[in-house]
């Protein structure tokens, strides 16, 4: 679908994400020819630079990013298109010169994206308010965090909802912007072969795991005040986990498939004291090797507090109660410094129920789909099979789709699908304000178990998959996860 002529503004245009993801991710749509000839990206920074100045920060610090190998024409062209504008997003005073580079044709699309500070955003939108900037038909976008608990969710929706209405904003969580998350989607509506059997009377148990080899980075001011709750599994754990446990929605359009994750989100059992020391798992990572290389613990990263409890690990145990899921363990898991990058989604199937072969069922591996998120993209079905010679004996054998080889047509990042859609009005793949504040209500009694607890997060070696009692915990309910099963090269 063609684009109609658009600006998007960058509130925090000079900052990292803008720098990093938002940028390149434009120019990678601008080199495909999807953007408008006349279509600009108005980017505001509180810093007094010049236009020259800030091109040649993009320059420096947005073109390494970039995946294309631009042409020198083709680069220009896309420069032509960025417009630096200097304002102080809280000082309505300052907003004179956006009016002034917003004087265009009101019809055209206009698109707020707030990559700042949560605290900042009721401020820019009052501003934009009070300066006439939030047309009736302009789109907001949120970054993350958005909140750091209920009572913050909360007041973001409120106070952004004041100026837009909810059909104008647009909350990211980029998860939802990969390929094969929406290929989930497909997986399961788009196929008969999965529905019948996706449900607890066939499914055992369900991991989703997010991990991850880097360590904090350079961003260890906003991680050790977040940490990996926060930071990773009431956003995109969760978006994951609603995806894969969803009733089927009447069809794609946002509010059926947002009212479809909603319900799971207000279907998680909530923690009890019992379950909240039992089924949760936090761990920070220490000193170790990834990829051979030595790395430092977390506490012992720059400007780290020496005696930091923010976890970098988290494992749990969640129920889903309905009577699609009642009794399905969801393990999920996120870590930074683990043995390995990898996000997958495991759906294991029950045992077969008797053997008619001459070998018992407990050598039968259960039926399994595993769905790689990254970093290659794909599915494996693994199925028991005969294996060759005269004797009846049965393997498990894998039945592997990779994306990339059955369809080569090139790949969108997770944020040029999103902008993509914020610019066409299309808003499934991001979080209503009520989907946001259910995530929040469920992972709220973690946050606070773990403030009143005076014990540390658990301590795991980097380049491992974090702390034993990680592997405890599905233990107990006789499994493992997926890489402690799989056998030995
Ligand atoms: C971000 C988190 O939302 O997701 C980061 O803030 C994390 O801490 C990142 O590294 C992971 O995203 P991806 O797409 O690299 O898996």
């Amino acid at each position: 679908m063609a684009l109609n002529d658009f600006d998007l503004v960058l509130f925090g245009g000079s900052g990292d994400l803008a720098m990093r993801k938002l940028l390149p991710a434009m120019y990678a749509r601008d080199y495909c020819k999807d953007l408008p000839e006349t279509a600009r990206i108005i980017c505001v920074g509180r810093a007094e630079w010049s236009q020259e100045h800030f091109l040649q920060t993009v320059e420096t610090s947005s073109k390494p990013h970039i995946k294309e190998t631009p042409t020198d024409e083709h680069w220009e062209r896309f420069l032509q298109r960025l417009v630096y504008v200097s304002v102080n997003a809280t000082d309505v005073a300052s907003y004179g010169a956006l009016v002034e580079a917003l004087r265009r044709d009101p019809a055209i699309t206009r698109v707020y994206y707030l990559a700042t500070p949560p605290s900042l955003f009721a401020q820019i939108c009052d501003n934009l308010k009070a300066t006439g900037l939030a047309t009736p038909n302009s789109r907001v976008v949120l970054e993350k965090p958005l909140g750091r608990d209920l009572a913050s969710a909360k007041r973001i929706n409120a106070e952004v909802g004041k100026v837009f209405a909810e059909q104008q904003i647009y909350r990211i969580d980029h998860y939802l912007g990969k390929e094969t998350v929406q290929n989930l989607l497909a997986l399961r509506f788009g196929n008969i072969l999965f529905e019948p059997l996706w449900r607890r009377e066939w499914i055992s148990d369900v991991q989703i795991t997010i991990a991850e080899k880097i360590g904090v980075g350079n961003r260890l001011g906003y991680y050790d005040t977040s940490g990996a709750l926060r930071d990773m599994l009431q956003n995109h754990l969760l978006q994951l986990l609603c995806i894969v446990a969803m009733e089927p929605p009447t069809s794609i359009s946002p509010d059926a498939v947002r009212d479809s994750k909603l319900q799971v989100l207000r279907s998680l059992k909530r923690f009890t004291p019992t379950t909240l020391a039992q089924n949760i798992v936090r761990g920070q990572y220490r000193g170790g090797y990834v990829d051979g290389k030595a790395v430092p613990g977390y506490r012992e990263e720059p400007d780290a507090p020496k005696h930091s409890k923010t976890e970098t690990f988290v494992a749990l145990k969640a129920e889903i109660d309905t009577w699609r899921w009642a009794g399905v363990p969801f393990y999920l898991r996120t870590g930074k410094r683990m043995a390995d990058r990898l996000a997958e989604i495991v759906v294991r199937f029950k045992q077969i129920p008797h053997s008619i072969f001459h070998q018992p069922t407990s050598t039968f591996q259960p039926n399994s789909l595993v769905i790689r998120l990254q970093p290659d993209e794909g599915l494996s079905l693994n199925l028991m099979a005969k294996t060759p010679g005269d004797s009846m004996r049965l393997k498990q054998a894998e039945l592997e789709l990779d994306f990339r080889e059955q369809f080569k047509a090139p790949r969108m990042e997770a944020y040029e699908r999103l902008l993509l859609d914020v610019l066409r009005g299309q808003l499934t793949l991001f979080m209503r304000g009520d989907e946001l504040e259910a995530a929040w209500e469920w992972v709220e009694p973690i946050l606070n178990h773990w403030e009143q607890d005076d014990n540390s997060p658990l301590p795991y070696a980097s380049g491992t998959w974090g702390p034993a009692a990680s592997s405890a915990l599905i233990g107990r309910d006789g499994l493992q996860w997926r890489e402690e099963a799989l056998p030995e090269d």
